[in-house]
């Protein structure tokens, strides 16, 4: 961690690798930390002073005082369940007016961009995304297509700007067939969530970042998502609709690439996927079952079973190569302590062709695995990297060999003290 530059924290799978956890840890490093992409399609569970929150907006460096939290212009904000959530941290006692900084470029989520979401996968019959409902996609559409609304908008004329934005979605809904919905509570909701988020601070924060970074303060960009659901380089069209790489970080904060420093790339120990699209390394069978029930793998944000494999190294030699992953961090080890076995995906097949580079279209490819013993011991009360048993030190041996980079920090449990750094 350098000074005045900002280092990344990105989930380099399919999202839910346990970023919340991490960035808990991070946070005392850090100046300042901003969410860069996403919006409550995201659910990072942080439990802090023994008091389980669910961030879906806001930054996790909300719980210290005297930290800046940025939403950065490149998020997109629904705020009725900013509002929400705002009020839950509230409650509990945290300042956030002083401490959450909103980007005036962030685009606003109307109420209408979800009705959309749920229109356009009733639409797609059987080549549903699984999309989390949260109007993500028809928001990032609808800012591609320069008919968004932003964060701005609030400040000047807004009622009329939304009535013109809400009235061509009706259009389109008309269009589609899809009139069977009701909006009127949500939409009261959310224009009540228009005033409380007109308290924030709504900044240009590209100038308060950088001019953070010029004082030689460091920044933590706090992925959301996974590299595998990026827009353009995961398993389009299964992918959500923001940049999640590193590349992300810099349009969706304003900062230039020679300002970001280390690039941690989280993963877990395992592989899951939550929604549709193709999934090579997934289990139908009672291991898969198993992964499931002892890591919890339910979504945070959608409570469904999350789908769950074997660590897949062609889908993070990818992801390592797009983002420039400096560092790894592997998550949730201890879910795998009872198995006799290991096994690492190490190429895709199909057809009787054998590829380790991520195909274009990863749709009908099997895995090929390479197995590994199973440690079969109990890691969760381990606090230092002698402790690990050589199973586990020869997995990660392994790991670091295939992936060509250095795993630092090891968490083997749900608790803060749980995370090993090597
Ligand atoms: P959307 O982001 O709601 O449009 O959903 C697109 C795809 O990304 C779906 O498969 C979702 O399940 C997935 N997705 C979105 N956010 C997350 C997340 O935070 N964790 C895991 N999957 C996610």
């Amino acid at each position: 961690m350098a000074k005045g530059k900002v280092d990344a924290l990105l989930g380099i799978v399919f999202g839910d690798e346990g970023k919340g956890k991490v960035v808990d840890v991070f946070t005392p490093r850090y100046d300042v930390v901003a969410r860069f992409a996403g919006g409550p399609n995201a659910g990072h569970t942080i439990i802090f002073e023994g008091k389980k929150f669910v961030l879906r907006s806001i930054p996790s460096g909300i719980f210290d005082e005297g930290k800046l939290n940025i939403i950065g212009n490149g998020c997109v904000i629904a705020p009725d369940l900013f509002m929400a959530e705002a009020i839950e941290l509230e409650t509990a006692g945290y300042d956030l007016k002083s401490r959450l900084h909103i980007s005036r470029r962030a685009h606003l989520i109307l109420p209408t961009h979800r009705v959309l979401d749920r229109a356009y996968e009733a639409a797609k019959g059987k080549n549903k995304v699984g999309t989390t409902g949260k109007g993500i996609g028809p928001t990032y559409s609808d800012k591609a297509s320069r008919i968004g609304l932003r964060v701005g908008d609030i400040q000047d004329n807004f009622e009329q700007k939304y009535q013109a934005l809400k009235a061509r979605h009706e259009q389109i809904l008309r269009d589609l067939h899809f009139t069977d919905y009701d909006i009127t509570e949500e939409e009261a909701k959310w224009m009540e969530g228009i005033r409380y988020m007109s308290e924030f601070p709504l900044r240009d924060t590209e100038f308060e970042i950088n001019q953070a970074l010029a004082e030689g303060k460091n920044v933590l960009a706090e992925g959301a998502q996974g590299t595998m659901l990026d827009i353009d380089h995961g398993t389009y069209p299964f992918v959500s609709s923001s940049s999640t790489c590193t590349g992300g970080v810099c349009t969706g904060l304003g900062v230039a690439p020679n300002s970001i420093g280390e690039i941690f790339g989280i993963f877990k120990a395992y592989s899951t996927r939550v929604g549709s699209g193709p999934f090579p390394v997934e289990l139908f069978d009672e291991t898969g079952e198993k992964i499931r029930d002892i890591g919890h793998e339910y979504g945070a944000v959608t409570g469904r079973n999350r789908r769950c494999g074997w660590v897949d190294i062609v889908g993070l030699k990818y992801a390592i190569m797009v983002n420039g992953v400096t560092q790894l961090i592997m998550m949730k080890s201890d879910v795998l302590d009872t198995f006799p076995t290991i096994k690492a995906c190490v190429a895709y097949e199909k057809d009787g062709v054998r590829t380790t580079e991520m195909p274009y279209d990863t749709e009908g490819w099997e895995a090929v695995y390479e197995e590994l013993p199973g440690w079969q011991t109990d890691l969760t009360q381990m606090t230092s990297p002698d402790q690990f048993p050589q199973a586990f030190k020869d997995y990660i041996d392994y790991l670091e060999k295939a992936l060509e980079r250095p795993i630092t920090i090891v968490s083997v449990g749900p608790d803060r003290a749980q995370t090993i750094e090597r």
